[in-house]
Formats: structure tokens, sequence, C-alpha cells
């Protein structure tokens, strides 16, 4: 099969799914979207026609999207991530959606306007030629759309251009555990149904790295991919009918039975960063903090983690989206030329007890305290993330605020979070 006809038969089957019944209104939708991290607290934020339970994941659980942001959304469909980042952005920042298909941008466009958003636009495009200036957008998102992409590279790359210095990606998207069986493979069902175009895991993290991403995550959310057989008639990628009302499901449920789906392919979240380039000016409008220039002005900022999965917390299932935009901060002070050591309590105890202070602190307030930082040797900061702003300003030399003591939990030497 051509790429230009991959593309149009992509474009022709959403565009049928955009026209059908598929909505947020319906349960076996919300049961889709639900099964792949969506709450209903979300769910229940959005217009009818935003959901057509198309996702694969939730990219919002791991953008960290703050307030006045310049957010992008890749292959936006009905438009239900822009609607909810809008929320996190406010009137200070702006979402704009992406889609190459009229129909879904229809969709889009009616559901802004029953919500009467004005931080949020959409344009048609496709996502390897963004309508975009560069280093003008601070997170990308997309949820179920690379996978549709032949050609990854290319939009991996237009991605970074877009990016400002320091700006993320975070992505949901299909991608293999093991190559598929070769009649999967030719299946053109299976190329729409967000199937047979992904990559492999290690693929898709080399193909963000080959367009110069740095601290690239890809993650298996281990989601059930027969979620979307929970809704008879409907599923991602395949939840719908096309123009003729055949329902898209129909061919990629027969490929489905023909092979275990979760043994071959999973559910991804993925996390990277744009490289700050070395020397630039601080990219936070809050301080002005002049690049390091001389090596007596490099600090040292040592981070102690609670127990974690890994040493920056974001390759669990449920990630606490303040964990990557910490991680995002720390590879910022690393590029403006500061060191950054992180210690995680549950692979690294030994830095624990080193360390005269933190064992102190551990000893007293038990692992309530953590994380803590210290800048230099000095802590700066115990029991939450600093801001980058908050990081910033102690490298620069203004002093921490005075910490509260943080009290001892009774009942034990583990604190709430259950662990030593
Ligand atoms: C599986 S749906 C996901 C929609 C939406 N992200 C969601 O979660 O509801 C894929 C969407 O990507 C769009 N799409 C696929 N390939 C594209 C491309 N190369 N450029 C732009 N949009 C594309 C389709 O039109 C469709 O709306």
């Amino acid at each position: 099969m051509s790429k230009r006809m991959m593309i149009d038969d992509v474009r022709d089957q959403y565009a049928g799914v955009a026209k059908g019944a598929l909505s947020n209104e319906s349960t076996a939708v919300r049961s889709i979207a639900s099964a792949f991290g969506y709450s209903q607290d979300e769910l229940n934020q959005l217009p009818a026609e935003a959901n057509m339970g198309l996702s694969c994941g939730n990219p919002l659980a791991l953008a960290g999207i703050r307030e006045g942001e310049v957010v992008v959304d890749l292959g936006c469909g009905g438009g239900m991530d822009v609607f909810l980042a809008a929320r996190s952005v406010g009137s200070a920042g702006r979402v704009i959606g992406i889609d190459m298909t009229t129909e879904m941008l229809e969709r889009a466009r009616a559901g802004q306007q029953k919500l009467g958003l004005t931080n949020v636009e959409f344009h048609q495009s496709t996502i390897d030629k963004l309508p975009l200036p560069d280093n003008s957008v601070d997170c990308v998102i997309s949820n179920c759309v690379i996978n549709l992409v032949s050609d990854k590279l290319a939009v991996f790359r237009e991605i970074l251009r877009v990016l400002k210095p320091a700006g993320r990606v975070a992505l949901s998207d299909i991608a293999l555990k093991q190559e598929l069986p070769s009649e999967v493979k030719q299946s053109v069902e299976a190329y729409v149904g967000c199937i047979s175009g992904a990559v492999l895991i290690e693929e898709y993290r080399s193909l963000l790295e080959q367009a110069g991403f740095g601290s690239v995550v890809v993650t298996d959310t281990g989601a059930d991919l027969n979620a979307y057989a929970m809704a008879s008639d409907s599923g991602c990628c395949g939840g719908a009918c096309d123009s003729e009302g055949k329902s898209l499901h129909d061919g990629l449920a027969s490929v489905m039975q023909s092979f275990d789906a979760n043994a071959y392919a999973a559910s991804v979240r993925v996390h990277a960063l744009k490289q700050a380039s070395t020397g630039s000016v601080n990219t936070i409008p809050v301080l002005n903090v002049q690049p390091i220039s001389k090596e007596k002005t490099m600090k040292t900022v040592q981070v102690y983690d609670k127990p974690m999965c890994c040493s920056t917390g974001v390759c669990g299932p449920d990630v606490d989206p303040v964990l990557p935009k910490f991680a995002a901060d720390l590879d910022w002070l690393k590029n403006q030329g500061h060191n950054v050591e992180r210690y995680n309590l549950a692979q690294q105890p030994q830095a624990f007890i080193e360390n005269k202070e933190i064992h102190h602190l551990l000893s007293t307030a038990g692992t309530d305290c953590l994380p803590v930082v210290a800048v230099d040797g000095e802590i700066v900061s115990q029991t939450v993330y600093p801001s980058r702003e908050d990081l910033a300003g102690w490298v620069a030399g203004v002093p921490a605020k005075q910490l509260l003591p943080v009290a001892k939990p009774s009942g034990g030497c583990c604190g709430t979070s259950g662990c030593c």
C-alpha cells in the first residue's frame, strides 16, 4: 500500500467516524475512555461530540500543563484533549488542535462553540507539516495518532521545531512489544485501527532521540487493548461507522480475533524534552537568571525522593503529573550548567544514610519529609517538589524560605507512604 493510499484511507475512515453517531453520551464510548485513563469528572466536562472512544491513553495525565502555556494537540479528532487542556492553561494560555480530517474539525468546532471557549483554536493540517512558527509551543500532546503516520521521524522533527527550548512532548499511542504476524501487518483495517502502523517500543524511543529529543521515556501502561471490545460496535480507531454505515470496528474486530493484541501491542505513554540550548537565557518569565559562565557559580542540587519505581517516577501506570514537570525542571537546571544528583529511597537508600542532615530529618520526621531538595548541601525545601522558579532562585543565591519542622507521624516510623 502506498503512503498516499494509507493517508487517504485513514482520512476517509475517520471522516466516517466523525459523521457517525458515537458520542460522549454513549456508555460504551465513555467506558473506553475510562479504561484508558480518563476520570468521570474529566468526561463530564466534555460536549457530546468531543469523545468518540478513539483514545488509547490520557496524555494529559503526563503533560503537567500549567496556566498560561501554549499547548498543541496533534490529531485532535473531536477535541476532547484540547477542551480538557484549555481548562488547565486558563485564559492566559492557548490550546491548538490540529487534524487533517474536515469532519473531525467540524465536530471539534461545534464542541468549542458549546463550551464557549476563546482560548482554543483548530487548524486543518497533516501533522508532519505543522502550520505553526518555530519555538512557539510549551507542550505538544497527542492521543492515538502518531501510529497512523508512516513517517514518524518527520512528525517528531516537526514537534521539535515548534517546541520552545525545554518544551515537552506528552503522548499516548500504540507501540509494539514484538513484530506483528504478517497477515495483521498487511491489513488495512489493522492500519486504520491503530495497530499495524505502530512501531516497536524501542524504535519509538530511538526515533524521538534521532529527532533530537532528550530524556525520552516510553512506558507500556499495561492497559488492556481489548477494552475496545467492551463497547459492542465501537472502539478506538474502530468504534464507528464509515459514510456507508459500516462499522470501522467490524473490520478491526475480525483482525483482533485472529491474534492476541495485548501480546503484540501496547498502549504507551511517551514523555520527552527539547533541550534548552546551552548558554541560552532562562526561559522562565518570573526570574531573569543569566546562564552560568564561571565554574564557581555552578551549584549542586540534590534531590532525595520518596521510594519510586524508577529514577524519575514517570514509568508507572499512574504518573503524578508533577513528576515529569519536575524532571523537566531538573533537566533545565543541568542545561544551565548546574550539577543535579537525584536519589530514590527505594533504589539508593545508602545516600539517605550517608547524608547526616537527611538521615536526621528521616529519623525525626519519617518519610513524610520527602522529597527533600538541597543546594550545595543546604536543605532548601521538603515535603513538596519545588517549582522551576524556586529552583532558579536558589541556584542564583535567593535564600530559601524558613522550613517548618515536619511532624513525625504517630503510629510508626514509616509515615503515610508506608515504606521504610
Ligand atoms: C484515533 S483518532 C484520535 C482522535 C483524538 N486524538 C482522540 O483521542 O479522540 C486519530 C485522529 O488523527 C487524525 N489523523 C490521522 N493521521 C493524521 C495526520 N497524518 N495528520 C493529521 N491528522 C491525522 C484523524 O483524522 C483522527 O481524527
